[in-house]
């Protein structure tokens, strides 16, 4: 399977994003629709799943939480990464109106879509969250139409969470476009309202293989990497709203 074979590139510029992470772009192409993902591998460290931000050079944004991000987040200039993809179903062609929520990182998954979008004339009306200023990840995408920023603690932007600042938006938006972390969507799919528009989001549950075959992203019968990462939310609502175990 020829997606499944790995590419190494070169980094060929290392954006810092605020104290949380970094926009690596790479010297290579992966052509992908906005919301895939590619398996990224870095050699005695770890392989993770990353959405591309930008398929032309291939450019990543990563937040810096755990041994392979950070390893990332700090390569310098000229730098190799395996990567292997693109993986998995992106997003559906938009419409003109579009409302996209991210929060943390997961504004990452977003970014190629509203890009893609506003390059087409579509407004986009963009909410961005973090619990505090130095967490709200503001990658490599300067031509956001509208952007607001909040913070759980209030030390950026609205006070609040990007739920509660884009309330007003959503009868307005003729597609609503998340990713964040889990508690995030579950509210989200909890206040859903049969006037909403069609939503979408991206999961970002734990991957191994992103192929389908190690089980370990699976979400209720949906396997994230084959299935998704990109679901209509009604898909998934059972599953977001489910207790832990
Ligand atoms: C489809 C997809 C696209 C993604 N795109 C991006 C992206 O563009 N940018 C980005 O920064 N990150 C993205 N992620 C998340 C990224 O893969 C994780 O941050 C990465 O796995 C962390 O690896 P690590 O070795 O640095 O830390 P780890 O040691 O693996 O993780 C550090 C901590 O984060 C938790 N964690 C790790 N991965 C996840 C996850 N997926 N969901 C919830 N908790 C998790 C772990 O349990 C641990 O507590 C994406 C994930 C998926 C599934
Ligand atoms: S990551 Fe292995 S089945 Fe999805």
């Amino acid at each position: 399977m020829l997606d499944n074979i790995y590419q190494v590139m070169r980094v060929t510029e290392r954006i810092p994003e605020g104290k949380c992470g970094a926009t690596l772009v790479l010297d290579g192409e992966l052509p992908c629709q906005a919301g895939q993902f590619v398996m990224v591998w870095l050699p005695g460290v770890e392989e993770r799943p990353f959405t591309l931000v930008n398929d032309t050079p291939v450019t990543l944004t990563v937040a810096a939480i755990g041994p392979l991000t950070r390893a990332l987040a700090g390569l310098e200039v000229g730098a190799r990464v395996w990567l292997r993809g693109p993986y998995g179903h992106g997003f559906p062609p938009p419409g003109r109106r579009l409302l996209v929520l991210g929060g943390g990182s997961g504004i990452a998954s977003l970014a190629l879509l509203a890009r893609r979008a506003l390059a087409e004339g579509a407004e986009v009306r963009t909410y961005i969250g973090a619990r505090t200023t130095d967490l709200l990840m503001l990658p490599w995408y300067p031509h956001w139409s509208t952007l607001t920023l909040t913070t759980d603690d209030g030390s950026q932007g609205i006070h609040g969470n990007v739920l509660q600042a884009a309330a007003e938006q959503f009868a307005w938006a003729d597609g609503i476009y998340a990713c964040g972390p889990e508690p995030m969507l579950a509210a989200l799919a909890r206040s859903r309202r049969s006037d909403w528009p069609p939503c979408w989001i991206n999961l970002e549950r734990v991957m191994r293989c992103g192929i389908g075959v190690c089980g370990s992203c699976h979400c209720g019968s949906h396997l994230v990497c084959a299935d998704g990462p990109v679901f209509n939310l009604e898909q998934v609502t059972a599953e977001l709203l489910a207790p832990p175990h």
